[in-house]
């Protein structure tokens, strides 16, 4: 499995978006990390599908949202008409999780289940089959720029150990708190998608994404 850097641009200057996210693009990024928040789910609110429809003419990158929003069902459709490659949803905001994923499944896009960092991972028991992609949060959602939380990385390797286990090469994502220091830990412990928001665009883009990407161990 591939490892991937997924800016986040929850961080990157709305003033001139469109740079930024071409910046990261110049630098070889597959992913781009869209930050959905509804002041509900999570305490901030972020943006939503105009900003998606704008920056989709820009780039071929896979725009990766993640809704920290409530009943993510109710906006599946205006987020793939928007241009979302993949829709991942939070298994707590959602009372019929297994049906959300089949409804973005049916509209020819990746899907991906988000675990804060306190939910338990049983939760995938009877999912995680239907999953493209797991996002286990390495901080609470709401907000960039916060610290990782130590103990999600023992469970992004139970969670790696279960999904090697059943013969899913389902990536696992991590989002939070990933910078120079950490992503080591986050590597060693499984994840494969590495979102980063603060560290990618605070300050010069290109040195921040190779910096990070250097991480990267290489495919032998
Ligand atoms: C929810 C958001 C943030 C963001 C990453 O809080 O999902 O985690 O993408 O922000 P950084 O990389 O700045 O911690
Ligand atoms: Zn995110």
């Amino acid at each position: 499995m591939e490892y991937n850097l997924a800016p986040s641009i929850l961080s990157a200057d709305f003033t001139h978006l469109g740079e930024d996210i071409l910046a990261v693009k110049r630098c070889g990024a597959k992913y781009l990390h869209f930050d959905v928040m509804d002041g509900l789910f999570v305490p901030s609110i972020s943006f939503g599908m105009p900003v998606l429809k704008s920056i989709r003419p820009l780039t071929d990158m896979f725009y990766d949202v993640h809704l920290m929003i409530k009943s993510p069902e109710r906006y599946v459709d205006d987020f793939a008409d928007a241009g979302a490659d993949g829709i991942t949803v939070h298994a707590e905001a959602c009372v019929h999780l297994d049906r959300v994923l089949d409804q973005i499944h049916d509209r020819g896009l990746k899907t991906g289940i988000a675990l804060n960092p306190a939910t338990s991972l049983s939760v995938l028991d009877y999912v995680c089959e239907k999953a493209d992609m797991i996002l286990l949060m390495t901080v609470n959602p709401g907000f960039g720029g916060q610290k990782l939380i130590p103990g999600t990385l023992a469970k992004i390797s139970q969670l790696r150990a279960i999904l090697d286990q059943k013969g899913l090469s389902i990536p696992i994502e991590v989002d939070g708190g990933v910078n120079d220091e950490t992503i080591d830990l986050v590597i060693e412990a499984g994840a494969h998608v590495i979102v980063a928001g603060s560290a990618v665009f605070g300050g010069e883009i290109g040195q921040n994404y190779r910096k990070l990407t250097a991480h990267f161990p290489q495919s032998v």
